[in-house]
């Protein structure tokens, strides 16, 4: 099956097309700068820059992946969750094209498409294969999932293909949204998740004690506002720290080492309560290298298998979408109707 897929949850503009399993092209035009003076995503600025480019962000992937509009047997999109005047711009452009082209629309729960992320292998250096979908996948089944970006935070027990359960998730900050937010106290550019993780690689993390929320908490929620409003609190009351830059970096190796603990521990202590085998990570903190690496240190002490999403596929894109959106249309989901809106608040359940 050839389809396109499209994603325009919050600021990322992507369109892919995956044929048997294979991101055949997986374009990503990212709205990082533009957002970076606001300090975090303004809606209504994405909206704008997804109709600027979805068009040809889309018309990139067709040429990348040498096929015409006309040989597509399906589109997919993001239905939800996200922002929904940024979701509305890709789910009604796809539902549009499917019609228009006589061919079944599926719209997608986003998070569930990430649950696909770290089953998707990297292309060779050389860039001569796609993307694809690890053959041996559903061997891994049940495997525990973390998704962690700057809007979820979330642990998902995934029992078979298409069946899964979400355990826990955040009931205030995602752990994105407390390193954009912790970042910003210390004036550090938006997002500030991968300027910690520069600056903390230089930093000690034993050099400042934040509290690691809801650590010891027998449930699979996360908790991060607390912990910001710490770090707040801290730097008002030791506000020379951040005229010196060694210090700005224990800082950040400090609250890094807070955040990654809590997502470290409560996913491993999930993992062992049931039962899998396999421990899988996507979202844009995968990226962290603390976290990367932290996570493989656990689940090797405890026998887990880790899959760790590559750090392309890490953040939002289309490939893991239409990935997900092939699975489905080939295990006979119905069609999303053409008059069917976005959901923004869908929770994966
Ligand atoms: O998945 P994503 O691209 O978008 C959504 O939020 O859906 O994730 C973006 C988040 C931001 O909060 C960003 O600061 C964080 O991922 N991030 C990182 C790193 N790279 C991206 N956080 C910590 N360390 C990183 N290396
Ligand atoms: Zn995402």
């Amino acid at each position: 099956m050839t389809l396109l897929a499209l994603e325009t949850s919050c600021d990322e503009t992507s369109a892919a097309v995956v044929r048997d399993g294979k991101i055949l092209s997986n374009i990503v035009s990212s709205q990082i700068e533009l957002h970076a003076e606001y300090g975090g995503v303004v809606p209504e600025l994405a909206a704008r820059e997804h109709l600027k480019n979805l068009t040809p962000v889309a018309q990139s992937a067709l040429r990348d992946a040498g096929i015409a509009a006309d040989e597509l047997e399906a589109v997919a999109a993001t239905q939800g969750p996200g922002l929904a005047i940024a979701l509305i711009v890709g789910f009604k452009a796809a539902q549009s094209l499917a019609f228009a082209l006589g061919k079944p629309f599926i719209g997608i729960n986003h998070h569930e498409a990430h649950l696909y992320s770290p089953w998707i292998s990297s292309p060779s250096s050389l860039g001569e294969k796609p993307a694809a979908l690890i053959a041996d996948f559903k061997n891994f089944q049940p495997n525990l999932s973390l998704i962690v970006s700057g809007g979820h935070t979330l642990l998902v027990l995934v029992e078979s293909e298409l069946k899964h359960r979400v355990l826990g998730g955040t009931i205030d900050d995602a752990a994105g949204e407390c390193f954009d937010k912790t970042g910003k106290l210390m004036g550090l550019a938006y997002p500030a998740g991968p300027v910690i993780d520069r600056l903390a690689a230089e930093g000690n993390p034993r050099a400042y004690v934040f509290p690691r929320p809801l650590l010891y908490d027998a449930n699979d929620d996360f908790s991060f506002s607390g912990l910001k409003t710490s770090v707040r609190y801290f730097i008002r009351d030791h506000p020379e720290l951040l005229d010196d830059p060694q210090k700005i970096r224990d800082l950040c190796a400090s609250v890094q080492a807070a955040i990654v603990e809590v997502l470290v521990v409560k996913t491993i202590r999930a993992a062992k309560r049931n039962g899998v085998r396999c421990v899988t990570t996507s979202g844009g903190v995968t990226c962290n290298r603390a976290l990367r690496n932290e996570l493989e240190r656990a689940c090797q002490k405890n026998g887990f298998t880790l899959r760790l999403a590559e750090k392309n596929l890490c953040t939002d894109n289309a490939g893991m979408i239409g990935i997900l959106a092939e699975r489905k249309l080939l295990a006979h989901a119905a069609p999303t109707p053409f008059d069917e809106e976005i959901k923004p608040g869908w929770a994966l359940e």
